[in-house]
């Protein structure tokens, strides 16, 4: 049976950018996006302007996303903030496993997997970020680390509905670099495999975004790759009309009637 069409997704990660004053680079990136109904667009703020643009973004065609939860709902963690506090200000979503973290917060896929776990709990969608190093690359080992990484990072029973992969090589993060169409092609495909091979049907519905440099000039090759279902955009996503660019890849032909 063959599966339903994927519907693609773009979400922009400011990292730790944005003051109270960039509402208005939200209100511009909403304003955008009458003519992009074939897309999920995210926007993921730092956690201080998440309720804001929550209000914000309300009855838009745009969602809102924090950039990393606890595994717990609530406890003594200081300067943590759980799924469910995402979710209470306003979120539909989070990125989780984001390299940034992993490398500079010490985060296992163990970590990961539970922090997808609670993100289900708090009922958002899960965007678990995974993807290789230079050196993993160089040596060959790309497919492997991917592979591993993402075999761990994933909990048993995700649904298409409630997780989204991402991956994203962290030579490509920031750097303008980025891997090659071809490249692209064989982890999206691998990645499809394994999650076909462990989650069925459910595997096939999953959406794996590609991100690392993703920029208006480069987005409509990466996003027709084969297997690609949008992105994760970092830097570009700054700019409302980088991040509607990017998004406008999967704009829909207007329909003429006659
Ligand atoms: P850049 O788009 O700035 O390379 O960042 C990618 C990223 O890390 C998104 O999560």
């Amino acid at each position: 049976m063959a599966s339903a069409p994927r519907r693609p997704l773009v979400a922009g990660n400011w990292k730790m950018n944005g003051l109270s004053g960039s509402a208005a680079e939200l209100a511009r990136i909403i304003a955008g996006t009458h003519d992009l109904t074939a897309v999920d667009l995210v926007v993921c703020p730092p956690a201080t302007l998440l309720a804001q643009f929550a209000a914000a973004a309300r009855g838009s065609a745009v969602r809102i996303g924090g950039q990393d939860c606890h595994a717990e709902p609530a406890g003594a963690f200081t300067g943590d903030i759980s799924a469910e506090m995402l979710k209470d200000a306003g979120a539909s979503a989070v990125i989780v496993g984001h390299s940034e973290r992993r490398s500079g917060h010490g985060e296992t896929d163990a970590d990961v997997r539970a922090k997808v776990l609670a993100a289900r709990r708090a009922g958002l969608l899960a965007i678990v970020c995974i993807g290789e190093s230079r050196a993993d690359r160089k040596a060959g080992q790309a497919l492997a680390v991917v592979g591993a990484q993402l075999d761990g990072s994933l909990p048993d029973g995700a649904s298409a509905a409630d997780l989204i992969v991402a991956y994203e090589p962290l030579w490509a993060i920031g750097s303008g670099l980025t891997p090659t169409p071809d490249d692209v092609a064989e982890m999206h495909g691998l990645i499809r495999q394994r999650l076909a091979a462990r989650f069925g049907t459910a595997g096939q519905g999953m959406r794996i975004l590609y991100g690392g440099s993703v920029k208006p000039s480069n987005a409509a090759e990466l996003m027709h790759v084969a297997d690609v279902d949008g992105a994760l955009v970092g830097g570009a996503s700054l700019k409302a009309g980088e991040l509607l660019s990017i998004a406008g890849v999967y704009r829909q032909p207007p329909v003429h009637s006659d």
